[in-house]
């Protein structure tokens, strides 16, 4: 498994001594357990300060998983990972461009856009020291899309698979990339034997794109991630997340809960989501000191000035409606900024609604998770745009997650449902989400490089 974040990461204590932090990025997080326990090796980035002292002292360890740490120059990493990764192809793939501001692609990009290939080299320089003769390579994402076309020149025996966790961009927005980088990418990710995706919107964007940039596709598959349920439902078991059910019950007392869980990140659409809420309370007086909303969102990519801002919008479009429509006893928004995964999971076994909402979305794994911990017929309101709409289209309250009236309608009817029609819908998407087995998508990259 190859992949930037791995599965575990850390931070360092009042002494300076790193200290295991669990993993931030929700992908190593949710494909950790698949491989516990497999003797897999897993190759993955020391991200921080703290990563690469636990490196240091060998402390990086996971159950059954043998780790082996890239490290990398700190300022190199952060041009690789901050300017092209993240603000770049994460913004290109979810269509987040402010075309007439950015992307700058000046020569400070240009930099970047060299840690960013040297960074790949190391990657692939690390498999191929690990890689048996034969081994299969599961490569996941933005980060490292030229190690496929490496490996496939220093090790041609190694079989490599290459999925994307996001959505894949248009073609018309590719273009936006300069010079010969897009074919660049585009090569080096079809250089292996497949090429994976969540969905089939996402295969057909890679192949436009491939067709518009002249470059020969890969063969391709189509795999949806999905939690596991016996695991969600330990967690939801244990004495952490009990009590935050507890506070969170007390908090609500009659009162119904929307809620939404993600990171603080522009392509999850976090204003337009308190925005819908403004308007819902505008126009359904009914509704007004009889609905909370409880957003989870937690903070990534602190290192980003795009991400600082859209953090500060958000708390500031939070405080909005609580002045607009708080009353002494009624806080209508309850913005957790906290990172704990106790509260958020306790949090999904209690909503009336769940809004997700993202402008554009490789899966959307809390989608998933939600109706399978919920004991309460929550709804979920979802996004046409997430990759999990595939899915859970049948049985989910659907929402353009750019029109804010329409999302606000969405939310008074996902609140109208009748009991029954509630009953109905939660089971339907239990059993939606309960088609796939957590091992079926490991199972389907291991046979995409067959
Ligand atoms: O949740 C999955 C994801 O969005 C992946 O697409 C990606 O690899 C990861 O998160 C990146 O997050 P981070 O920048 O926090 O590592």
């Amino acid at each position: 498994m190859v992949s930037n974040r791995g599965p575990v990461s850390f931070t360092l204590d009042d002494a300076g001594h790193p200290v295991p932090a669990g993993s931030a990025g929700g992908l190593a997080a949710a494909l950790a357990p698949l491989l516990a326990g497999s003797g897999a090796v897993w190759v993955a980035c020391a991200m921080s300060e703290a990563d690469r002292a636990a490196a240091a002292l060998g402390l990086v360890a996971e159950d059954g998983l043998e780790l082996r740490t890239v490290q990398c120059d700190p300022q190199a990493y952060s041009m690789a990972y901050d300017v092209v990764s993240n603000s770049t192809l994460w913004f290109m793939h979810h269509h987040l461009f402010d075309l007439s501001r950015r992307p700058r692609f000046d020569e400070h990009w240009h930099r970047a856009w060299a840690a960013y290939e040297e960074l790949n080299s190391h990657f692939a320089e690390a498999v191929s020291e690990v890689a048996a003769e034969g081994a299969t390579v599961l490569v996941q994402d933005y980060h490292l899309y030229l190690v496929p076309g490496l490996l496939a020149e220093q090790r041609p025996d190694l079989r490599t698979v290459h999925f994307s966790h996001t959505p894949f961009a248009d073609p018309g927005i590719l273009r936006v990339l300069p010079g010969d980088v897009a074919r660049q990418l585009l090569a080096g990710m079809s250089a292996g034997r497949s090429c994976g995706f969540h969905t089939d919107r996402w295969e057909r964007a890679y192949r436009a794109c491939c067709a518009d940039a002249g470059v020969e596709p890969a063969r391709t598959f189509v795999s949806a991630l999905t939690p596991d349920p016996e695991l969600l439902h330990r967690r939801a078991a244990e004495p952490a997340c009990a009590a935050a059910r507890r506070r969170l019950d007390d908090l609500l007392g009659e009162r119904r809960l929307v809620l939404r869980v993600d990171r603080i990140e522009p392509s999850k659409n976090l204003l337009r989501g308190f925005w819908a809420l403004d308007e819902l309370f505008e126009s359904r007086p009914d509704l007004r000191g009889e609905v909370v909303m409880v957003a989870h969102a937690y903070n990534s990519r602190q290192s980003l000035a795009d991400y600082l801002a859209y953090g500060n919008e958000v708390e500031h479009a939070a405080a909005r409606v609580n002045e607009i429509w708080g009353t002494g006893d009624w806080e209508p928004v309850v913005l957790d900024v906290a990172d704990d995964t106790a509260s958020s999971l306790a949090a999904l076994t209690r909503y009336d609604v769940l809004l997700v909402n993202p402008l554009r979305d490789g899966l959307n794994l809390v989608a998933k998770e939600g109706p399978l911990v919920n004991d309460t017929d929550g709804v979920v309101a979802l996004s046409r745009e997430a990759g999990a709409y595939e899915e859970l289209r049948q049985a989910v309250v659907a929402l353009n997650p750019f029109d804010v009236s329409a999302t606000a309608a969405a939310l008074g009817f996902a609140l109208d449902l009748d009991p029954a029609e509630r009953s109905r819908r939660a089971e339907a998407l239990r059993e939606l989400v309960r088609r796939r087995k957590p091992g079926d998508w490991l199972s389907d990259l291991l046979a995409a490089a067959g």
